[in-house]
């Protein structure tokens, strides 16, 4: 399985409580998969349709993260707010200003990616990688940072950074 930093918050947070989640650049669907086998609703938006299963309490949404604005993905998203959002292994810094609005208070949003330090990282696009403490200074009135973390990843693979915010 896929693995994140905060993966023990993350299913502590799944298990504890029920309702509705957004699955950005969700790729295979290992987290929505885990999201579905616990009662959530699940959102899972990608630029492709990565499995073939039907189930209810699951949409797939065929969304280019990179183009869309604000209200036509709440359109797409029929208008729905969300306890959790999770973005792993993916960026495109607009969205960072969207989540909050598309999320319901006190909900918690959880985001890792690659990061780029003293000019290396994982990625061949240097844009597409988080910068020194990029998610530490987000400078967003609706989100509180409750973790955030910069350094090896839990394989001891890569440089990420990760964070947890709470929308207020
Ligand atoms: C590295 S995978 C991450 C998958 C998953 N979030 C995870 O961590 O396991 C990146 C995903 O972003 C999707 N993606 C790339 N560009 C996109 C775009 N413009 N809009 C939506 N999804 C995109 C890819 O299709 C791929 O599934």
């Amino acid at each position: 399985m896929n693995q994140v930093f905060y993966q023990n918050s993350l299913l502590k947070f799944i298990r504890s409580k029920k309702g509705k989640a957004l699955d950005l650049a969700s790729g295979n669907e290992t987290f929505v998969k885990l999201l579905l086998k616990n009662n959530w609703y699940v959102d899972s938006v990608d630029l492709k349709k990565n499995n073939n299963f039907n189930k209810k309490n699951y949409t797939f949404n065929c969304i280019d993260l990179e183009k869309i604005k604000l209200s036509k993905i709440r359109k797409k998203l029929a208008l729905r707010k969300y306890e959790l959002v999770i973005l792993f292994r993916f960026l495109h810094r607009p969205l960072l200003r969207m989540i909050p609005l598309l999320m319901k208070k006190n909900g918690l949003f959880f985001c890792e990616t690659y990061m780029i330090q003293n000019g290396k990282g994982k990625l061949n696009t240097k844009k597409n990688m988080l910068r020194e403490k990029e998610l530490f200074n987000l400078k967003n009135c609706n989100l509180n940072l409750l973790k955030f973390y910069q350094g090896k990843d839990s394989q001891k693979r890569n440089i990420i950074q990760t964070a947890i915010f709470k929308r207020v």
